[in-house]
Parts: structure tokens; sequence; C-alpha cells
């Protein structure tokens, strides 16, 4: 735990949450920079604690590879960082939920308390696929190690460090990892309930780019 006294800006898992928002802050969405704020300000309400310590060298490895300041303060603060936590996991299947790994860094039931907005991280795992998925929250991802394969909507490109994308409300979206895997931060704003959160199987997982 961090109490008032313990936090400073020589604390990693702090300089961390400053690199963070100074990404979000650099979006320009309105909801992004409030984010950004949340997260400056939020109350610590719970232990962090990471439960996928099986990822950890995959994603340190990754972190290290990469020139981002955002990256070097998470790999500085990654024994602080609670893995293996994923907000939408009472709607997945657990061999969905295997492709990757999420830190619930702030949100509703997350450590850093806040009511209306979602943030973390993601790791998805190298050669995978996470399927056409769709929620009714605005997300934006950013993508701060490794690569990807990103589908959104209809469009669908190459994703590195520094690159970042917005889904808007109920935009299906879908994550392809090559040998290296992908680190990313993620936000969610507007509707968070996770109730609307949906994998799309059968037919529909391919959407636009059924063969
Ligand atoms: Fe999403």
């Amino acid at each position: 735990m961090h109490s008032t006294e313990e936090v400073s800006m020589h604390d990693p898992f702090q300089l961390f949450l400053s690199e963070m928002a100074a990404v979000f802050r650099a979006e320009g969405r309105a909801c992004a920079t409030e984010t950004a704020e949340a997260l400056l300000s939020a109350t610590e309400v719970a232990p962090l604690t990471n439960d996928s310590p099986g990822d950890t060298d995959a994603i340190c490895g990754l972190l290290a590879g990469s020139t981002l300041a955002v990256a070097r303060a998470a790999l500085a603060a990654h024994d602080m960082l609670p893995w293996g936590h994923n907000p939408v996991s009472s709607q997945m299947k657990p061999e969905d939920e295997a492709l990757f790994s999420v830190v619930d860094l702030m949100g509703p039931e997350a450590p850093l308390y806040c009511p209306t907005l979602r943030a973390g991280l993601y790791y998805q795992r190298p050669n995978t696929r996470y399927g056409l998925h769709s929620h009714a929250a605005a997300e934006t991802y950013v993508i701060i190690a490794g690569r990807a394969l990103w589908t959104a909507g209809d469009a669908q490109r190459e994703m590195v460090a520094g690159h970042s994308v917005h889904h808007s409300t109920y935009l299906p979206h879908a994550c392809q990892t090559g040998d290296e895997g992908v680190v990313a931060l993620w936000r969610w704003s507007g509707d968070i309930g996770i109730e609307s959160y949906r994998l799309h199987h059968g037919a529909e997982a391919f959407g636009a780019f059924a063969a």
C-alpha cells in the first residue's frame, strides 16, 4: 500500500502513473484528460498484487525493448502493478481469457478507486488472436511495447509502440499478435458497465474480414 506519507515522485509507481497520465493527456479527448487527472488524484483503496507472475519475464522483456518513457516507467514499477485482474473476467470463457493478462488499475473495483472511468494495462501473449469483441464503453488503447495487428470496425493496421486506437461505443475490435506479443495502456469512459461486453463467436467473429 502507498500511504500519503510514502507517496513521492521518486516512487516508481507514482512515476508510472505520471507517465500514463501524460500519455492520456496527449490524446486530446476530454474523457482522456479526465482519465489523466483521475489517475493522479485517485485514492488507493486496495493492495496492488501481481496475480499473473508467469508473464513477468515476457512483459518485462517487451518493456525493456521499448524506447517510450511510459514503458520504462512501467518496467520500473512492474512489481507494483496488479497483473491478472481483468474487469470483464466474469463475461469471458477461461480459454479466451488465457490469451492475455490485464491490469485493472483504476475503476469501480480497482485498487485506485474511480466510479466513472476505468484504466489499466494489457498484455497479449505471442501468436494469439483475441477475436472481435465489443462493449458500450468508449475505449482507447496505446501500444507501449511489442506489436499487433489491430482490427477496429472496418479498419485494420499494424500497431507498434506509440500508436493508439480509439473504439467508439460498441465498435467491434480484435487483436492479433506475432512472435513478440504486445503491451498497451487502455482506458474506458462513458458507460463503463461490464454487462455489455461481448466476445463475438462463430461467423460474426470474422466480421468484414471473412475469407
Ligand atoms: Fe475493448
